[in-house]
């Protein structure tokens, strides 16, 4: 843990995400936020830490903790993903504790279609203003992910999808259908009346509501 009191195995978030949240998330400064893919909490303390200084915040935190096929096949291995779990309950614990205001932290640990579907159910559609999408890779997975979001996001909200660029590296190359892209660019143009992009660097790709 290098003295600090978080334990992150890795700098995804720190790496490719906070440059460009350091200038966004200031500006859109969420109250009602939905996180699809939470991992070890590192964009979840970030939240936490960024906001809840100054305001309360409601949180919702998607995850299988089963990882994605990234974790399960190759790449070195499998990755213990209940150990990531137990690290996630713990960073976000230390994240609360180092804050002035109240968080309401939802942990739905289940498939994201199902907790999205659950939440629209309950009434939340128009709900959220920040939702960030970094779950499954794949890309039907990626597009249902994305048009369930556009349903529970408030209108003026933003949606960050995050590894718009990632690519699975394959024996073969790589295959469209197990990344991001093509289901994120199938959200935007069909959807492309009720938002539009904003402008940032590439890697991630942000969204806002202009209408329903
Ligand atoms: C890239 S990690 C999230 C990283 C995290 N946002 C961070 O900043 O460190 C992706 C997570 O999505 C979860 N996941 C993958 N497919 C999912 C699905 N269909 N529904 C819910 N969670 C899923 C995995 O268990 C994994 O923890």
């Amino acid at each position: 843990m290098n003295g600090s009191p978080y334990d992150f195995t890795n700098n995804w978030f720190e790496s490719l995400a906070k440059v460009v949240w350091e200038l966004f998330i200031p500006q859109i400064n969420p109250t009602r936020i939905l996180e699809i893919g939470s991992y070890e909490g590192a964009s979840t303390c970030y939240l936490i830490k960024k906001l809840a200084d100054s305001k309360d915040i409601e949180l919702h935190c998607v995850d299988t903790w089963q990882g994605g096929v990234e974790h399960q096949e190759g790449g070195g291995g499998e990755t213990d993903m209940s150990a990531v779990e137990k690290r996630f309950h713990h960073n976000t614990k230390t994240a609360i504790s180092e804050v002035k205001n109240a968080i309401q932290l939802v942990i739905h640990k289940e498939h994201s279609d199902v907790a999205l579907s659950k939440l629209i159910a309950e009434g939340k559609q128009n709900y959220f203003d920040f939702i960030y999408v970094d779950g499954s890779h794949q890309a039907p997975d990626v597009l249902c992910d994305a048009i369930l979001s556009f349903r529970l996001l408030k209108i003026d909200g933003v949606i960050a999808f995050d590894d718009y660029l990632w690519q699975e590296k394959l024996p073969y190359g790589t295959d469209p259908i197990r990344c991001p892209k093509f289901a994120i660019d199938a959200f935007t143009n069909i959807y492309c009346r009720k938002i539009k992009v904003i402008s940032a660097p590439l890697y991630q790709l942000y969204i806002q509501k202009i209408s329903e």
